[in-house]
C-alpha cells in the first residue's frame, strides 16, 4: 500500500435537497466503517442530542460545520469533507474546496444544474478540481437522460462522458447499465434496503438483457447508449483531472443504487494527493518535510472551554503526534500533543498521518484560516480565498462599556472566517459582511452565547466591498485619499473601498484604472 497514491480527499458539491446527506451515509456505511467529526445531518430526536453545541444548529435544523469523515474500501483511504449544505452558509464551503482533490457533483435528476451547485462548480473551476458526476433519485421520474447530460455540458461547459445509464425511470425503473463493465445492476429486495444484483453481459447485444429487461426499455436503452456513443467524448482520463471532462453516473442514494459504482470511480479514476500551489514553489505530497494548511476554524465547540480546533489539510511528509510544526509569517514552533485525526477504525494509525488526511489541532487561537503549518518555515500555501461580502451590516453595541469584548469577538469570528469585518477610516461604526443571511444569525447568536455581548445590526450605507491594490503605492494612495470616506480596512489592516451598489464598483473601476478591486482576496 502507498500511503499517497491510495488516498482521495474530496468533497461533495450539491444543491439543498439534492441527496448530498443521503449520499454521504451511503458512502459511509459502503465504506464500512465511520468516524464522524462533527455528523452527518442527524434527524430528530439525534439531530438535537448531537450538535447542542450550537444553538443555531438546533433552531434551524442544519449542520453549519464542516466535518471530516474518512472510510476505508479495498485498501484506499478515503478523506470526505463534508460541506454545510445550506444555501446561505456558502463560505466556509468554498474554503473547503482548497483542501480537496476532487469533489463530487450531485445533481436530481428531476432538477438537473442548481444555482448552488452551479456555484460551487465555479469554485472548484477555479481550482481545476476534478468532478465526478452523480444524477441521484433515478428511482423517481426525472429528466431525459439526454437533457440532463447536455445540461451539466452547456452550463458548466465541460465535456461528459455517461458511465452508467439509467434503465426506465421513476415507476419503470428497472437498473442500471454500467457502459465500461458491461454489467447491468439490477435492485432486489424492499425499498429501503435494495440489496443490488449484478449481472455480467457482453455487451448491450447480450441476449442475457431481453430475458430481463422489458422490452420498451430494452430497446431504448440500446438506442439511447448508441446515440450517446455518437454524442460524447469517450471518458479521457487525463482529461477528467485536468478539470475538463466529467464521467456521470446515475443510482439512487436513497435505495443504495449505483453507489458502489460511485466509490469504485473515485478509487479508480479521482486523483490521489498531488502538488499544490504555494510559494516560493508547489509543495510535492512525497516531499520529506511535514506541511500543510488551515481550512477552517471552529471555536468553542465545547463551551466549558474557550478552545478552537483548527482543521489542517496534510500536503507533504508524514505526521506524527508530537511533532512541532512553525505556522509561517506569525508565532513560534507548536508542538501538536493531542491531534484529533479522523480514524476510528485503525487506532495503530491514530499516531500518523499522510498526506490528503486532515488533522484538528486544539489551539487557543494561535492558528488562523489560511496559515500554512510547516516542519519548514519558508513555505506559504496560496489560494485560499475570501469573498466579497454581499451583504453589510453595522454593528450596534447596546452596552458601550462593552467595546473590547465586541471587538475581539468580531476579530475572533473573522479568525473563523464565520464573518468578515471591517473598519471604517472615518467614524466608529465597525462594519461586518457576509455572503450569506445565515452569517449574520450566527454572529448575533455567538456574540450573545460565547462573549456576552448585547449587539444588533443596522442596515450600513453600502452594499459590497472591494479589495483594493495597486502595482504603484501612489496610485493606491490617491484612491484612497479621495475616497476616505468609503474605506475602511479588514482584520488584517488590508484597504478595502465600501460601495453602495455594484454598479458603483464598476463605475469607480473604470476612472480608476491604475487601481485593482478584487472580489476576494487570498489569505
Ligand atoms: P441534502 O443533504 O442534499 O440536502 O439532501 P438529503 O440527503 O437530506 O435528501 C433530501 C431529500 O431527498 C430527503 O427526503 C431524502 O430522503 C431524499 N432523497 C435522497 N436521495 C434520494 C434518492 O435517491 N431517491 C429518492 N426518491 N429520494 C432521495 P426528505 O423527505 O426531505 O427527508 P427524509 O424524511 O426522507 O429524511
Amino acid at each position: 500500500m502507498n500511503a499517497i497514491s491510495d488516498r482521495r480527499t474530496f468533497a461533495i458539491i450539491s444543491h439543498p435537497d439534492a441527496g448530498k446527506t443521503t449520499l454521504t451515509e451511503k458512502l459511509l456505511y459502503f465504506g464500512g466503517a465511520i468516524h464522524l467529526a462533527g455528523e452527518v445531518k442527524a434527524r430528530g430526536a439525534n439531530r438535537r442530542a448531537r450538535s447542542d453545541w450550537m444553538k443555531i444548529e438546533q433552531q434551524r435544523g442544519i449542520s453549519v460545520t464542516s466535518s471530516v469523515m474518512t472510510f476505508e474500501k479495498d485498501g484506499i483511504t478515503f478523506n470526505l469533507l463534508d460541506t454545510p449544505g445550506h444555501e446561505d452558509f456558502s463560505e466556509d464551503t468554498y474554503r473547503t474546496l482548497t483542501a480537496v482533490d476532487s469533489a463530487v457533483m450531485v445533481i436530481d435528476v428531476a432538477k438537473g444544474i442548481e444555482s448552488q451547485t452551479r456555484k460551487l462548480f465555479e469554485v472548484c473551476r477555479l481550482r481545476n478540481v476534478p468532478i465526478i458526476t452523480f444524477v441521484n433519485k433515478v428511482d423517481r421520474e426525472g429528466r431525459e437522460v439526454f437533457e440532463i447530460l447536455d445540461e451539466v455540458a452547456n452550463l458548466l461547459q465541460l465535456d461528459v462522458t455517461p458511465m452508467t445509464w439509467p434503465v426506465g425511470m421513476g415507476s419503470d425503473f428497472e437498473g442500471v447499465f454500467d457502459l465500461v463493465s458491461n454489467r447491468l445492476l439490477l435492485p432486489e429486495g424492499p425499498s429501503r434496503d435494495y440489496k443490488g444484483k449484478v449481472i455480467q453481459t457482453t455487451g448491450l447485444d447480450d441476449p442475457q438483457l431481453d430475458a430481463i429487461l422489458k422490452p420498451a426499455n430494452l430497446a431504448k436503452l440500446r438506442e439511447d447508449v448508441e446515440l450517446a456513443g455518437v454524442g460524447y467524448p469517450e471518458f479521457d482520463a487525463e482529461a477528467y483531472r485536468n478539470g475538463d471532462l466529467t464521467p456521470v453516473y446515475f443510482g439512487s442514494a436513497l435505495k443504495e443504487f449505483g453507489v458502489d459504482s460511485l466509490i469504485d470511480a473515485l478509487a479508480r479514476h479521482a486523483p490521489p494527493p498531488h502538488a499544490l500551489p504555494a510559494e516560493p514553489a508547489p509543495v510535492s505530497p512525497d516531499a520529506n518535510q511535514v506541511t500543510g494548511f488551515v481550512f477552517k476554524v471552529q471555536a468553542n465547540m465545547d463551551p466549558n472551554h474557550r478552545d478552537r480546533i483548527a482543521f489542517m489539510r496534510l500536503c507533504s511528509g508524514v505526521f506524527k503526534r508530537g511533532m512541532k510544526l512553525t505556522p509561517t509569517g506569525h508565532g513560534k514552533p507548536i508542538a501538536i500533543h493531542s491531534p484529533i485525526l479522523f480514524f476510528a477504525q485503525q487506532r495503530e494509525l491514530a499516531d500518523e498521518a499522510y498526506p490528503g488526511d486532515i488533522i484538528g489541532i486544539p489551539n487557543h487561537g494561535t492558528l488562523r484560516v489560511g496559515d500554512t503549518l510547516s516542519e519548514r518555515a519558508d513555505v506559504r500555501f496560496t489560494g485560499l480565498p475570501n469573498f466579497a461580502p454581499e451583504i453589510l451590516r453595522r454593528v450596534a453595541l447596546k452596552d458601550p462599556t462593552k467595546t473590547k469584548q465586541l471587538r475581539k469577538a468580531l476579530d475572533d469570528m473573522a479568525e473563523e472566517g464565520v464573518t468578515q469585518v471591517f473598519y471604517p477610516e472615518i467614524g466608529s461604526n465597525w462594519i461586518i459582511g457576509v455572503v450569506g443571511q445565515l452569517q449574520l444569525e450566527v454572529l448575533l447568536s455567538r456574540l450573545d452565547a460565547e462573549y456576552k455581548v448585547d449587539a444588533g445590526l443596522e442596515m450600513a450605507p453600502y452594499e459590497t466591498a472591494r479589495w483594493v491594490s495597486a502595482d504603484n503605492v501612489v496610485d493606491l494612495k490617491a484612491f484612497t485619499d479621495l475616497n476616505r470616506g468609503a474605506m475602511a480596512k479588514d482584520r488584517d489592516g488590508n484597504p478595502v473601498f465600501m460601495a453602495k451598489s455594484a454598479w458603483e464598483v464598476g463605475y469607480i473601476a473604470d476612472r480608476y484604472p491604475k487601481v485593482k478591486f478584487a472580489a476576494t482576496r487570498e489569505r
